[in-house]
């Protein structure tokens, strides 16, 4: 595989990282993870905008245009010959002695590189189990930032307890998952916690909501708390990588009638005729 690193195209066995790099010491940096269908990016806009903004709040400079990022995927993706995969990309403030004010004599890294994954079918088609843990991180939880050690610890919590996922909460209420946002449906409404610092703002999110209003669906940027959660009629993750998966068990507990319900599996298939998929 081809990657990008530091201005060149580069094979995976050539390249080399220093430890120096405050992604390593810090995990100073950002990323965005794509979606590739069909040999084409999904989404591209509202991740690069998401890329751009994560950037400013965190004060890093993006060391190209956008249209030059754009490019560099675009690039990858071609010369990889990806169908169907993911690419990562991220961004570090740059290499310099570990001292914790920002460097200033530092240039911003771009790491970008593809993978070959396949949907999560099975997953989707069948849905996951989840349980509650306690959403620990910081306060700006919407920009995607390369501190993912909570969300770590919560996935490995998932996986210790037999199940596929966590729902995240800050005092009973509901905020999304390890790795993808939160949807519950309750008399035909859909409910998802509202865009603001306590959640990731996802290209996903974004898109099922889109469909859903598309599909006259009632939609509240609401947040919900767990007992609502256990009486929601049915409930889904959003994500680049898992789509939209159904939850069909929380906390040990049925969600529904503990299969992927009606609106899901609606949303779904709208989902997979708009990309074709
Ligand atoms: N994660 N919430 C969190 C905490 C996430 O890490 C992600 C994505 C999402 C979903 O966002 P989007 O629809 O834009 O993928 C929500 C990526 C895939 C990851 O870290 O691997």
């Amino acid at each position: 595989m081809l990657y990008f690193y530091k201005n060149e195209f580069i094979k995976k066995e050539e390249l080399r990282i220093s430890p120096d790099d405050r992604g390593y010491y810090f995990g100073d940096g950002i990323y965005e993870v794509f979606r590739v269908y069909n040999g084409q990016i999904y989404e591209q806009e509202g991740h690069m905008q998401r890329l751009q903004r994560s950037a400013s709040e965190v004060r890093i400079a993006l060391p190209y245009k956008l249209e030059d990022i754009e490019s560099i995927l675009t690039k990858l993706v071609h010369e990889n010959r990806l169908i169907e995969g993911t690419i990562y990309l991220q961004i570090t403030r740059g290499e310099a002695p570990r001292a914790h004010p920002f460097p200033t004599e530092a240039h911003p890294i771009l790491l970008a590189y593809c993978n070959e994954v396949k949907r999560p079918i099975a997953t989707i088609r069948s849905g996951i189990s989840a349980i509650a843990l306690e959403d620990i991180r910081w306060l700006r939880c919407d920009l995607k930032t390369l501190n993912l050690l909570p969300n770590v610890m919560a996935k490995q919590a998932a996986i210790d307890h037999g199940v596929q996922e966590v729902v995240l909460h800050r005092n009973g209420i509901a905020t999304e998952c390890s790795a993808s946002n939160l949807m519950m449906i309750k008399n035909n409404v859909l409910y998802t916690h509202p865009a603001n610092n306590l959640i990731l703002h996802g290209i996903t999110r974004a898109v099922v909501l889109r469909i859903a209003k598309a599909l006259q669906v009632e939609v509240h940027e609401e947040a919900f708390t767990l007992e609502q959660l256990l009486q929601a009629d049915e409930a889904f993750i959003t994500g680049t990588t898992v789509e939209i998966t159904p939850i069909i068990q929380f906390d040990g507990k049925p969600i529904g009638a503990g299969e992927p319900g009606q609106l899901t599996l609606k949303l779904q298939e709208e989902f997979e005729r708009t990309f074709a998929i």
